[in-house]
């Protein structure tokens, strides 16, 4: 078996692949690391077949939805998954062929419902079902204490002690754990009674996930995330420095105008010199009456550099096809102690044609 793991954070992946026919399939991608997949992938000689996800990721972004689309391969989940994006669903006692390896799908509901374990060969991929040294969360939604428990028990350590465990997280460092080493040791396997067991999932104190919600979206829908939207928007518009704008400003030169898309009150708190003021959220709808000119030379900016960025990507699908960003934002361009002007007037008067 050809077989990498990958880690960011606390979140672990993998590429497994047959020696042999070469077929190869990824566990669990993060959207962070599919160019390093597909390159592993490549540099191995392995053609990847399918993209399975453990489960419904509450915690981090499946890269699965971004990796099916972009190579055309089928994504792989349980069969009662709400997630809509499923190309195969699999079932309890199914197996994937992957050239000379069989993954078998054990279903093991309690961290999610629609969690599952992928047994191949001398180890069993086990999403956060068993971790090293825990288990999976069963507070999140469709968990289930008593469901886990069934699943643990009933499933998981009925599996071979020699069988090598790969989770889906793990937050310490660790790789890799065994069957018989989580019976032995795991604190969370060491109570037998369902009752016990119960109350102790119920114990277990963690905050919520920091995106759960975006997540959980993007997941099940295969939508896109707030900072996919920002990268794909990064990449489909230019970008002018504060430094250039900073020297065009100084020279008064006149070819530039500049666009600020932050709420009024910040605009009139503090804006950059003769800058034109259009709240984000009204763009489409007045940018033709604040810039009649569709090829004027727009530097458009906003506190961070990223509401700009979306910004400038709508005005060029909208025929601003001279609109840019300003890199940064104006929160950088204040770190310089660059000057602002604190007047509320200029957003209410339209462009005038000579100042282009
Ligand atoms: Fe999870």
């Amino acid at each position: 078996m050809i077989f990498e793991q990958f880690r960011v954070g606390g979140c672990l992946s993998y590429l497994i692949g047959c020696e042999r026919s070469h077929a190869a399939a990824l566990v669990d991608p993060e959207i962070s690391l599919l160019e390093r997949y597909v390159g592993e992938a490549s540099a191995a000689g392995l053609r990847l077949e399918y993209l399975i996800d453990t489960h419904t990721h509450a915690d981090h972004f499946s890269g699965t939805h971004t990796l099916s689309q972009r190579l055309s391969l089928p994504a792989v989940m349980y069969r009662s998954t709400e997630v809509s994006r499923v190309d195969l669903r699999v079932d309890e006692g199914e197996e994937l062929l992957l050239g000379d390896l069989r993954l078998e799908v054990l279903h093991t509901p309690g961290h999610t419902s629609d969690s599952m374990c992928i047994v191949a060969g001398d180890r069993v991929f086990t999403g956060d079902t068993l971790l090293i040294q825990s288990t999976g969360r069963t507070d999140l939604p469709t968990g289930d204490p008593v469901a886990m428990h069934a699943s643990l028990f009933d499933r998981i350590l009925a599996l071979d002690d020699r069988l090598q465990i790969f989770p889906a997280h793990d937050y310490q460092g660790r790789s890799s754990t065994t069957i018989g080493a989580e019976r032995a040791s795991n604190p969370r396997l060491q109570l037998r009674d369902v009752h016990a067991f119960v109350a102790q999932m119920q114990s277990v104190s963690l905050s919520m996930p920091v995106h759960l919600t975006e997540a959980l979206r993007v997941n099940r829908t295969g939508g896109r995330s707030v900072a996919q939207m920002i990268d794909e928007a990064t990449r489909a518009v230019p970008f002018m420095s504060m430094h250039e704008l900073g020297r065009r400003l100084r020279e008064g030169a006149r070819d530039v105008t500049i666009l600020d898309v932050r709420e009024r009150d910040a605009y009139e708190a503090g804006h950059l010199p003769d800058a034109l003021h259009l709240a984000r959220g009204q763009l489409e709808l007045r940018i033709d009456e604040i810039v009649p000119d569709p090829t004027t030379r727009l530097v458009v900016y906003c506190e961070l550099g990223k509401i700009s960025t979306l910004a400038v990507a709508t005005l060029r699908t909208m025929g601003y096809l001279r609109a840019v960003a300003l890199d940064g934002g104006l929160g950088a361009w204040r770190e310089d102690h660059l000057p602002l002007v604190t007047t509320g007037a200029e957003g209410l008067r339209p462009i005038s044609m000579d100042s282009r």
